[in-house]
């Protein structure tokens, strides 16, 4: 979408429909309230009127709530309905005022994030119909206000179609969105970007380093496995972020099968990596004075002859040995290969995150991902973070006494605890023996990686969750320092 800000009265744009934005109990502003229409504009939050004014021709009213109850938010929301409706009016092009609030900025931030988020759709594997050509889309937004959010505007849409391709990689099947496919991406963003650079290695060079829980994963699977390492240097002496995402692209559960009922699902197990790649476009788009290294440890988990059965003993990259009493707990072994890999670059924080566990999902529900810290100032950084974002997070503990529960009487862990309960943090606890003392948090997005229907910024099915989150968090390690 193209996106920009203009010094303008909003009837001096171009645009296929006008929007305004009205406080509840709040008046239009002078001419607008002698428009056709107006009688019926209400403030109440996410309520809408079609006003036919002279200029603009046809404009928008979005209720925005109490001025005291205004926040980034609702900022967003207002923002995603009215793209909606923008879209069954069929208008290309938006021509947005910007509200009146505290932070013009994160306003401007906000409406550009939720339109572009709103507008998301996912159909270029449908067959388009001569007879019915599909709805229009929005071309572009503008945003009549101040010059000054101009940087904050272009760093919104920037973050926003990351997101949107990180949705792009979510949704494609796993006959499409291969581990290789995966591998084409890193590539192509680092073709895209000067200061990125990508290295891709396949199952050969995977066994030769001994990554033992990529090769056991990835053994019963005819689709080539590959370790992506996708760096960006934005800087000398700046932080270094670590990030480490789980590319399952599809988890049939392997030998401990899942049932078939949603098993469909399990093509979005790779969203962790979609997330962390699509981040790194986005913080070399943005240009942001910090370096990164990104590993994605990518393969598929398979039943087959040639499958890792339970009772496996393996050896992971740092030399531990896992006893893997259930092949369906496959994210946790190729994250602790890829949490060594990522170590040896020395980042100042390593941020994991992953489709992990069907718990997170039964704790926090849909709208909400599950983060774990190291210590509790790398909880709250992320949640700082994810709150200005905009991302729901919460954090669950690295309970130490669970740990019992993954000890294995034959190896160094087993790679599921004994008991029903508990699961995520078990997870965790896993993970948590693959760091040292470095700073490290984990986030299982298992839960809101998939928004299961279409409301506010969402749209039923991928959700991009975590890449504003990362961006946030690559702005924050840079303010730190
Ligand atoms: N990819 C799944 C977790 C998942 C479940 C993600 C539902 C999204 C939605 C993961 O690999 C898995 O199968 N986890 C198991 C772990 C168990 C065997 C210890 C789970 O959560 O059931
Ligand atoms: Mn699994
Ligand atoms: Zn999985």
């Amino acid at each position: 979408m193209r996106v920009e800000v203009r010094q303008a009265p909003l009837g001096e744009i171009e645009a296929d429909l006008a929007v305004v934005g009205l406080y509840e109990d709040e008046a239009l502003p002078g001419e607008l309230a002698e428009a056709a229409g107006a009688g019926d504009a209400r403030g109440g939050f996410q309520k809408l009127a079609l006003l036919h004014p002279e200029r603009p021709a046809r404009l928008l009213v979005v209720g925005l709530g109490k001025r005291e109850a205004a926040d980034a938010e609702r900022f967003r929301l207002a923002a995603a309905v009215a793209a909606k409706e923008a879209g069954r009016l069929e208008a290309a092009s938006l021509a947005w005022l910007l509200p009146e609030s505290g932070d013009d900025d994160a306003t401007a931030d906000a409406i550009v994030t939720g339109t572009i988020l709103a507008d998301y759709r996912f159909d270029r594997l449908k067959s388009s119909d001569p007879g019915e050509p599909p709805a229009p889309r929005i071309e572009s937004l503008t945003l009549a206000g101040r010059e000054s959010v101009a940087e904050a505007t272009e760093g919104a849409r920037i973050c926003a179609e990351a997101q949107n391709r990180s949705r792009d990689l979510q949704s494609l099947p796993s006959n499409v969105a291969t581990p290789s496919y995966l591998g084409r991406r890193a590539r192509e963003l680092a073709s895209h970007h000067a200061k990125v650079s990508a290295e891709v290695i396949g199952r050969d060079e995977i066994a030769a380093k001994g990554m033992g829980g990529i090769v056991a994963v990835s053994q019963g699977s005819a689709e080539e496995p590959k370790l992506i390492v996708l760096r960006y240097e934005g800087g000398g002496s700046a932080p270094k972020l670590g990030l480490v995402g789980k590319g399952v692209t599809f988890d049939t559960g392997g030998i401990s099968l899942k049932p078939s009922a949603a098993m469909h699902e399990m093509k979005m197990d790779m969203s962790g990596a979609a997330a962390v790649l699509e981040a790194v476009g986005a913080i070399a788009e943005l240009g942001l004075p910090l370096n990164l290294v990104a590993v994605v440890p990518a393969t598929e988990n398979m039943p087959s002859g040639t499958a890792i059965k339970p009772g496996d003993v393996i050896t992971q990259y740092n030399g531990k040995t896992v006893e893997i009493n259930n092949t369906d707990a496959e994210g946790r072994l190729i994250l602790a290969d890829g949490l060594g890999v990522v170590r040896r670059y020395e980042p100042d924080l390593i941020i994991d995150v992953a489709t992990l566990t069907g718990a997170a999902h039964v704790a926090l529900g849909d709208k909400i991902a599950a983060v774990f810290g190291s210590d509790s100032e790398v909880s709250t950084q992320v949640l700082e973070a994810a709150s200005r974002a905009g991302e729901h997070f919460w954090e669950l503990p690295l309970f130490k006494d669970y740990k019992k529960s993954i000890e294995s009487d034959i190896a160094d862990l087993k790679n599921i605890s004994g008991g029903r309960y508990g699961g995520a943090i078990t997870a965790a606890l896993f993970l948590s023996s693959y760091v040292d003392d470095e700073k490290w948090a984990h986030l299982d997005i298992a839960g809101p990686a998939r928004s299961r229907e279409t409301a506010g910024e969402h749209v039923k099915g991928a959700s991009g969750v975590g890449v504003r989150t990362l961006v946030e968090l690559a702005r924050s390690l840079i303010e730190a320092s």
